[in-house]
């Protein structure tokens, strides 16, 4: 029987090159989406994926959207914590919405999604997390003091529950992309964006599949030595130790 994984934000930019990846592969996937209904309609019908709406920073919606894809699909052996929102900003004006909205999306999400699936995969015996945070949790930049705390919060998080669960072969990982070809980066203005692609060593952008690959490795049954780890992807744009 073939595995089965749910992909938060799993419809559009990293997370459907996730998607597609995990169903090429043989899994069976389920997409979470927040309200994009034509992105989520065209992932279900090109990549014959099942797509599941809720609001991440939702507790009670991520517990239905893990009940919906265990009745659907089966017991959810992996999860991909990658939906996630960009609010910039310099702090000095930043307001409290701008803040709150990327520390639920991005950093309260990954309790409400793993919490609904831990206990089954401590059952189970079997579990892989993955999840994406990003080099500007790594790094910081400038106009992201929330999302670079949130990210950074992700990794955190990835070595706290690493340990917690290691000896019940669950794995929980991170993956740091960098500068990935996505509308999110798309959206950042052109001349900072030229600027810090002239900073990226290998000279592009990353593509979403770039990323995806590195999910498809930490997912493999045979990843089980790898945990707690971060995976840096991303040009060489910020080399950690
Ligand atoms: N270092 C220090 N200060 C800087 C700076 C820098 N590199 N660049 C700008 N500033 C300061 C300016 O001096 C200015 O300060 P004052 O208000 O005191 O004058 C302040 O920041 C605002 O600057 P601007 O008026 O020029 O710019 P703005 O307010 O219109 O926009 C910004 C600022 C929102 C940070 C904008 O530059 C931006 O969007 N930057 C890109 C941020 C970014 O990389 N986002 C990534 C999105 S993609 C993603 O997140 C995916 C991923 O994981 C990688």
């Amino acid at each position: 029987m073939s595995r089965v994984a749910f992909v938060t934000g799993g419809t559009r930019g990293i997370g459907r090159a996730i998607s597609a990846r995990l169903k090429a592969a043989g899994y069976r996937v389920a997409a979470g989406y927040a309200g994009n209904e034509v992105a989520a309609q065209a992932c279900a019908d090109e990549l014959g994926v099942l797509v599941v709406k809720g609001n991440v920073s939702s507790f009670a919606d991520c517990a239905s959207a893990v009940a919906r894809a265990e009745r659907e699909l089966g017991p959810i052996d992996v999860l991909v914590n990658n939906a996630g929102i960009t609010r910039d900003a310099v702090l000095h004006r930043m307001t409290e919405t701008q803040w709150n909205d990327v520390i639920h999306v991005n950093l309260a999400s990954i309790f409400n999604m793993c919490r609904n699936v831990i206990e089954g995969m401590r059952e189970r015996n079997y579990g892989r997390i993955i999840n994406i945070s990003s080099i500007n949790g790594q790094k910081g930049q400038v106009g992201q003091a929330n999302y670079s705390a949130a990210k950074a919060g992700m990794i955190g998080f990835t070595k706290a529950l690493a340990q917690e669960n290691a000896k019940k072969g669950i794995t929980v990982n991170a993956i740091a992309p960098g500068y990935i070809d996505t509308e999110m980066v798309a959206a950042v203005p052109k001349t900072v964006l030229d600027q810090i692609v002239s900073g990226i060593p290998v000279g592009r952008l990353g593509m979403a599949d770039e990323i995806a690959r590195c999910v498809a490795f930490l997912a493999a049954e045979d990843a089980g030595f790898i945990t707690g780890a971060t995976l840096t992807v991303n040009g060489g744009q910020y080399i950690t130790g």
